[in-house]
């Protein structure tokens, strides 16, 4: 594949391999807002300005989220090949303007666990559908907290239904600003629909949002759905936080959030986000004190069992690598 090298002791095959797997995560309107520089001691991995969504995410941190998403996937695939992936967040002099540099840490066999975190990776997707009346198990949630935890981060489950009812309206007052602000408005139209490579194709669109649907979820113009009923009665609501606010809590975020997505496809469960009252600054404010004003929400997700929805697109990982700074 042209400009594929062999990096970190892996041929060009294996090094595409591992870069097409981290972009299997998933990024706000499928913009995969990532680039990759190879080395030949490091991978390298960029933001893509070119992607940023400067109405619905202006301070880029979504982007992050989603990067670290995908580093999380680059880490796995690694780990298949026997790597032991030595990570560095925001490495500053050594790769300019790099969000992350992966070097080879030694040797480590694959265990079941990532094992099985990997088998998800290209299982897992977004669901927008409405999920099944099934309650989830609470071997479940504990398994998705501690996912998170591992990742240095924190998911905090919406139990208490006072709780619940003010994350809805969080929900719906930010899915209203959003929906009056024409920049926003435009960037939405602009990723929804056919696009080719990226984007959120009809095929991903969920079922059509309606007004007395309990949680305000985003419009990618999906068909039309049966007039008057309700969406779903009862996912598991769940915001994913990290301890601090910056780049680099919000790159570790993005690798909690994927680790917590794997863990609930290998338990059978599907998501989808409902970013609004995160991406609206005076919102995410308030969501923050709702949660105790410590933590920083980085994410809402919904969760539950759900039916089965078809891949959105990706572009070709020779379209996101960089030119190498060091000439072969
Ligand atoms: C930080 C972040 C925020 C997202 N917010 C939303 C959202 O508010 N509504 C939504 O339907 N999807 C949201 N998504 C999901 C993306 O649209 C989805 O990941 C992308 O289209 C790729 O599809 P996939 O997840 O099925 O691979 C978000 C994804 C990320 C990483």
């Amino acid at each position: 594949m042209r400009g594929v090298t062999e990096v970190l002791g892996l041929d060009r095959d294996e090094v595409a391999e591992v870069l097409a797997t981290a972009t299997l995560a998933p990024s706000v309107h499928n913009t995969q807002p990532w680039r990759f520089r190879l080395e030949p001691d490091r991978i390298e991995l960029h933001a893509d300005p070119a992607r940023r969504l400067p109405a619905t995410d202006p301070e880029d941190r979504e982007l992050r989220l989603a990067c670290g998403a995908a580093l999380f996937n680059l880490r796995l695939a690694l780990r298949e090949r026997g790597i032991r992936p030595l990570v560095t967040l925001l490495p500053g002099a050594e790769a300019p303007g790099a969000l992350a540099t992966i070097r080879r840490g030694g040797r480590r066999d694959l265990d079941e666990d990532t094992r099985q975190l990997l088998e998800a990776v290209p299982v897992r997707r977004s669901n927008r559908k409405p999920f099944r009346d099934v309650p989830i198990p609470v071997a479940h949630r504990y398994a998705l907290v501690r996912a998170a935890e591992r990742e240095r981060s924190w998911l905090h489950v919406v139990t208490d239904r006072a709780e619940r009812a003010r994350l809805q309206g969080l929900v719906s007052k930010a899915h209203r600003i959003q929906i009056e602000d024409p920049l926003v408005r435009a960037e939405l139209a602009d990723w929804t629909g056919p696009r080719g490579a990226d984007g959120i194709p009809p095929a991903s669109a969920g079922i059509r949002p309606a007004p007395q649907d309990e949680w305000a979820l985003r419009d990618f113009e999906a068909a039309e759905r049966t007039p008057g009923k309700d969406y779903e009665s009862d996912p598991l609501v769940v915001v994913l936080c990290s301890f601090s606010d910056g780049p680099p809590a919000e790159l570790q975020a993005g690798q909690a959030l994927q680790r917590v997505l794997l863990t609930a496809t290998t338990l059978g469960l599907s998501a989808s986000f409902m970013s609004q009252a995160i991406e609206v600054r005076s919102v995410r404010e308030q969501l923050r004190r709702t949660l105790g004003g410590t933590i920083a929400p980085q994410t809402v997700l919904r969760i539950g069992f759900g039916s089965t929805v078809p891949p959105s697109p990706r572009r070709a990982v020779e379209d996101l690598l960089l030119e190498p700074i060091t000439k072969p």
